[in-house]
């Protein structure tokens, strides 16, 4: 969703927070803009809907040089999507980029509205700059009048304000991301909503805390302050450092991130178990295992959602723990049963969602223990629990999420071992890690065979529906496998458990619809069963099937076989790679943005 990007320093800002607004793409946006201060010491704003190009175009004409410089991509909520409701808002000198939504906006803008002041756009954003200049007008100083207005508005939000006349930028934050660096070698200091953007720029990262008021400068001792809201120099700032990596995120020799992140998978897995079991990730684990609990709440979104009910089938399965799954966004509002000796799971790439944030607090605020399965270290999710088991994704950059699925899963399944006794026997943590490297190799097997899936891709993409079935362990990457192949092909998908499609949606098969059947050694007999049925009703059988069944083949106008001897209950993540190949080369026929598909964000921060 949107981006926020600011920087301050020697080299040209525009430049840097251009480059970092380009990091922020996979977010998914619909319009770009930046404001700074230029040589003659003035405010100048810049914006333009649609991609960033389109706003790099207007700047490389005006041969721009900044010292001081905030910019933002905007995803649009209150306010269509134009120039005008672009960020940043700007009024006398002063200028604003924002992440969220304030949710009394209406209410302080009609009081605005009454003292005569005059909006320029739809947005709720803009009336946090009201308030501001509102409170400058009538004598605050500006680090006080945008304290003032922090303390009046509601709602989860990131501010980025740029001073126009100094060129300082002041950043604050509640419930949203936000992430400061500096660079100490040439004295640059950068905000921004994701620490992705800041990646190879700086050497210093600082995730501030709610309710505490960055400010970025030069010319002072300190590049970067951070106050609380009384102005006392806050102690509590450095919550989390870390030292940068660059990670150039570059798509080697992949046409899409898509494509490179599905095939980054095997080396991923093969990493996991040796993190958990002899690496730096020994004690995260351990101390995940020592929370006592009777019972799992498991909350997540989407994808994140599906990896769920897997890892719910793993600590049922083998820990004999009850165990419920819920959609983030449901539970949060549900009145759900929770008592404080229960554990809430929460599962995450981006650590922001803010459905899975306000689950977490629910769980927090009735006094539950709880766990994130997260990628994104130093994220609002992984701050807020009380331990964190890190996925080791990688940045996933393709707005569909892949591996970060399979590492859920899969740090899920780790999570689940370790609660059982057995656990303590090294001959267990080595027979666990044959299994992830089998997994790894049949992975790494199928990606050779990307060709044939193409192939069927190919054949069926300009059908009219898609239904993914599946049963027991299939069932959740049959509802993976069509949450990919609608969000990235555009085409209506359902996944479906197998045994349920006789209740009603039978009703739709005919021979424009593909039946995309996941059918494992697990209830093998009984998912056929249900292939037999869309057959008779005339529906095109693409079935992921065994190696070698002559019954299964026969039934089938596409088959492609696994072999899936020895996997066990990691099989359900080997048959999700061809549900993400099959998307993928559906997409890739049908011609859409695949590693930015319409309409979506990487990081969904509003509810
Ligand atoms: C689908 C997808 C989304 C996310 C969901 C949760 O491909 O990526 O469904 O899984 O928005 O996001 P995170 O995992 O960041 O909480």
């Amino acid at each position: 969703m949107c981006g926020i990007v600011g920087h301050l320093g020697p080299q040209n800002s525009v430049e840097s927070v251009i480059e970092g607004l380009k990091r922020l793409e996979y977010r998914g946006y619909d319009s770009a803009g930046v404001s700074f201060v230029d040589e003659t010491n003035h405010l100048k704003v810049f914006k333009k809907t649609g991609k960033i190009e389109n706003l790099q175009k207007i700047l490389e004409e005006q041969n721009i040089s900044a010292r001081s410089c905030i910019g933002h991509t905007r995803w649009a909520t209150h306010g269509e999507v134009n120039d005008t409701n672009s960020h940043p808002h700007s009024k006398n000198e002063l200028s604003l980029v924002h992440n969220g939504i304030i949710e009394n906006a209406s209410e302080l803008r009609d009081g605005l509205l009454k003292k005569g002041y005059e909006f320029n756009s739809k947005t709720d954003s803009e009336v946090f700059l009201a308030l501001v200049v509102d409170h400058v007008e009538n004598g605050f100083e500006l680090i006080d009048a945008i304290i003032a207005t922090y303390k009046i508005v509601k709602g989860h939000s990131a501010f980025v304000i740029l001073n126009g006349k100094t060129g300082e930028i002041f950043a604050i934050k509640s419930g949203a991301p936000l992430v400061c660096g500096i660079n100490t070698v040439s004295s640059e200091v950068l905000v921004s909503s994701d620490p992705y953007a800041l990646a190879g720029m700086v050497d210093k990262i600082y995730f501030p805390e709610d309710k505490v008021l960055c400010h970025l400068s030069v010319g002072n001792t300190n590049l970067l302050n951070f106050y609380e809201l009384d102005k006392e120099k806050s102690k509590r700032y450095l919550s989390k450092k870390q030292d940068m990596v660059h990670d150039p995120a570059d798509k080697g020799d992949f046409e899409h991130f898509m494509l490179k992140e599905i095939h980054e998978q095997p080396e991923l897995i093969r990493s996991l178990t040796q993190f958990y079991f002899q690496g730096e990730g020994r004690d995260s684990l351990e101390k995940a295992r020592q929370m006592d609990f009777s019972k799992v709440h498991i909350t997540a979104c989407g994808t994140a959602y599906y990896a769920g009910l897997v890892v719910r089938d793993y600590l049922e399965k083998f820990n004999k723990i009850s165990c419920s799954p819920e959609l983030a966004s449901e539970f949060r509002y549900r009145e759900p049963l929770i008592k404080p000796n229960e554990l809430g799971l929460f599962i995450s790439q981006s650590g922001e969602t803010a459905d899975t944030l306000a689950a977490q607090a629910l769980c927090k605020e009735a006094g539950l223990k709880t766990l994130s399965l997260v990628n994104v270290e130093g994220s609002t999710l992984f701050r807020d629990c009380t331990e964190n088991l890190l996925i080791r994704a990688g940045v996933e950059i393709g707005v569909a999420s892949t591996k970060a699925f399979t590492q859920q899963v899969l740090t899920g399944r780790i999570f689940s071992a370790s609660l059982n006794e057995e656990f303590q026997n090294e001959s267990f943590k080595v027979e666990m890690t044959k299994k992830f490297a089998l997994l790894a190799q049949r992975v790494d097997e199928l990606l050779a065979r990307s060709e044939e899936i193409k192939e069927v891709a190919e054949s069926i993409y300009n059908y009219e529906g898609f239904f993914f079935t599946g049963r027991g362990v299939y069932f959740p990457v049959a509802l993976e496998g069509a949450l990919k192949l609608k969000e990235i092909a555009y085409v209506h998908a359902e996944g479906y458990a197998a045994g349920e499609l006789k209740h009603g949606p039978i009703a739709l098969i005919d021979e424009q619809k593909v039946n995309i059947a996941i059918v494992g050694p697990e209830l093998f007999e009984k998912a056929l069963s249900n292939v037999q049925e869309i057959k008779a009703r005339k529906g095109v059988i693409v079935t992921i099937g065994p190696r070698g069944n002559k019954e299964a083949e026969e039934l089938s106008d596409y088959y492609i076989p696994l072999d899936f001897e020895g996997l066990d209950e990691l099989s359900p993540l080997y048959v999700n790679v061809v549900n993400q190949l099959l998307s993928y080369y559906m997409a890739k026929f049908k011609g859409t943005d695949i590693d930015k598909p319409r309409n979506l964000a990487k990081s969904v921060t509003v509810e």
